[in-house]
Parts: structure tokens; sequence; C-alpha cells
């Protein structure tokens, strides 16, 4: 069976295929002078990609991922629908349609913060993509999404796979922490997995966003004097939530403070403001970042195995 890729997933998809017991197939993406997007199922491909059940890596950001994972899964479909009509007439030009099979794995969905109409007027993105992707596939895997509700009836099976497990591992080789923190409610329940799985103490604090670059916190009376403490997000994107409840740590006798996050976004010189707040930042790898030091692949997997049986 084929893991395919196009030009976000690849290192993913080179490191999911021997977890199920399958070939990476890279699949062509490039890009027009003026940007736009080209993607195809190469001819030496069009064979595997019709053999049994396919998984494409792909992820939803930035704004050229939507659009490049709707392409390829078109592309992915059309070949299994046998539908190789041509302009340049090659042959063969059609096939027997192989049916169903097509599973999508996303390890960054983009777009996951706008999961609510938080002002009349707006798009609620997150649903808008969500059932774009359903309508072009048989069943998505989605790693550490924001809030898993706004996606929970599309009218395909999804999988919410997290990558908590691997980052307690990751936390327990190398940081050996004694307190694990939330920085907001939001990121409660994956905060309580890590904490839970590597037996450390765990609590949170209340976040109030002024602005996309303000965040308060409101102060809590930690006991993390004289300990070691890391703080679990699902993502980290200015890194602002993660330099103020660190600071609040610290104020607070906190001696070494770590952040650790599924997705590594870094958008704004996050990671020079973080190295002047915490300790180490550890991330996954469901974006290419300079701190994405645990795979993503083994959740994925997790959820792809549930999703194909
Ligand atoms: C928000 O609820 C998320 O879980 C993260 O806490 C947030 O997106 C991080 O953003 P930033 O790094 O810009 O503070």
């Amino acid at each position: 069976m084929p893991v395919v890729s196009g030009s976000s997933g690849r290192a993913i998809a080179e490191a999911l295929a021997p977890l199920l017991g399958m070939q990476h197939v890279e699949l062509i993406t490039r890009r027009f002078p003026d940007g736009e997007g080209y993607v195809r199922v190469p001819s030496k491909s069009i064979e595997s990609v019709r053999s049994e059940p396919v998984v494409l890596v792909s992820n939803t950001y930035p704004d050229s991922g939507v659009l490049e994972t709707i392409l390829l899964l078109e592309a992915i479909a059309s070949v299994r629908a046998g539908d190789l009509s041509n302009y340049k007439n090659e042959e063969p030009q059609s096939l027997p349609d192989v049916g169903p099979g097509i599973f999508l794995a996303i390890p960054y969905f983009g777009y996951s913060r706008q999961d609510k109409r938080f002002s009349p007027g707006e798009a609620v993105s997150a649903r808008v993509i969500g059932e774009m992707l359903a309508r072009c596939c048989d069943g998505i895997a989605i790693l550490d999404l924001h809030a898993p509700a706004i996606l929970e009836d599309l009218s395909v099976p999804v999988e919410f796979v997290s990558a908590m497990p691997e980052i307690a591992a990751r936390l327990s080789k190398e940081v050996d922490p004694d307190f694990i923190l939330s920085p907001d409610k939001g990121a409660i329940d994956r905060a309580t997995e890590v904490a839970t799985i590597g037996g450390w103490d765990f609590s949170y604090l209340e976040k109030t966003r002024i602005d996309a670059h303000t965040i308060e916190h409101t102060p809590k009376d930690l006991d993390v004097n004289g300990k070691i403490v890391a703080i679990v997000d699902d993502m980290i994107s200015t890194g602002g939530t993660i330099c103020r409840a660190s600071d609040a740590l610290h104020r607070q006798g906190a001696t070494e403070v770590h952040a650790a996050c599924t997705h590594g976004l870094f958008t704004a010189g996050a990671i020079s403001r973080l190295s002047n707040h915490v300790d180490g930042v550890h991330s996954t790898d469901s974006l290419p970042n300079p701190r994405a030091v645990v795979s993503s692949a083994p959740a994925l997997a997790r959820g792809l195995k549930n999703l194909m049986g």
C-alpha cells in the first residue's frame, strides 16, 4: 500500500510508511511562476496508487497547503476512478474504477483556531476546510486538532490523534520535569495526559487573550518553588502564551521552565523570543521547524490503523 505525499508531508510520510507496513511514494508538486500550484500522480506511480488503499500525508497550512491537499486528493481520486483521459492522448485513457480507499493524514490542520463564529458575518474556517476535504476522501486522521468538536460530524470518519504520549516520552528522557502546566483551560486535557503518563504534578493557568500579541495570565499560587516545569500546549505561534506563563512560573520560584507543543508554528520571531523566557522548546515535526524533535508519525499511524481497520 502506498503512503503518498506532496510538498508538505514528505518527511512524515517516509516515517509513517514503515509503521503501517506500506511504501512511500512521492507525488509531483510544483509552482508556476505566478505562484499557482500544479500536482500530478506520476505515470510510474499510477499502478501503485490504484493497487490498494492510499494514505496522503498533507498539511492544510499555509493557505497554499489547503489548495495543494485538495488538488492531490482530486488527482488521486481520478487515478483510482480510472479516469486517465488527457490532452496529450497518452494511453491508457481509462481503466476500471478501483473504488474507495483514499485516507488523508493531516499533521497540522491549519485554520483550526477559527472553529467558531466569534463575530457575526465570519466564516467558520475550520468547518469550511473540513467539509471540502471530506468531499474528496474516505477518512481523515488529524493530529492534535485545536478543538475536535468542529469536525466531529463530517461526512467521512475522522480519527483525532494525539502526540502527547510521544511528547511525554521526550520530556521524561530529556527534561525529567517535576510539574506539567497547561497555559490555559483549552490545553488541560492534553497537558493532563502528559502529566498522567509521566506521573508528574499538574496544574493550569487562567489565560485572557487581549489581542493576537497580548496575553494576560491570572496569577495563581502554584507549588513550583525549586521545581522544573514543562508547559504543554497544542501549538506555539508567536510564543506569547508560553513566555507569559513562563514569567509567571519564574516569579513563583520555578528553577527551569520548558515548553512542549505538537505544532510549532513559531511565527514573528517566536524562537528568539522564547529563548529569552524558557530553557528548552520541544515540538513535533507536524510543521518543519528548528525545534522539531518528536516524530508525529506514530500518532498518525495509530489513527490510520483505526480508520483502515
Ligand atoms: C490557543 O488557545 C492555543 O492553544 C495556543 O495557546 C495559542 O494559539 C498559542 O499562541 P501564541 O504562541 O501566539 O501565544
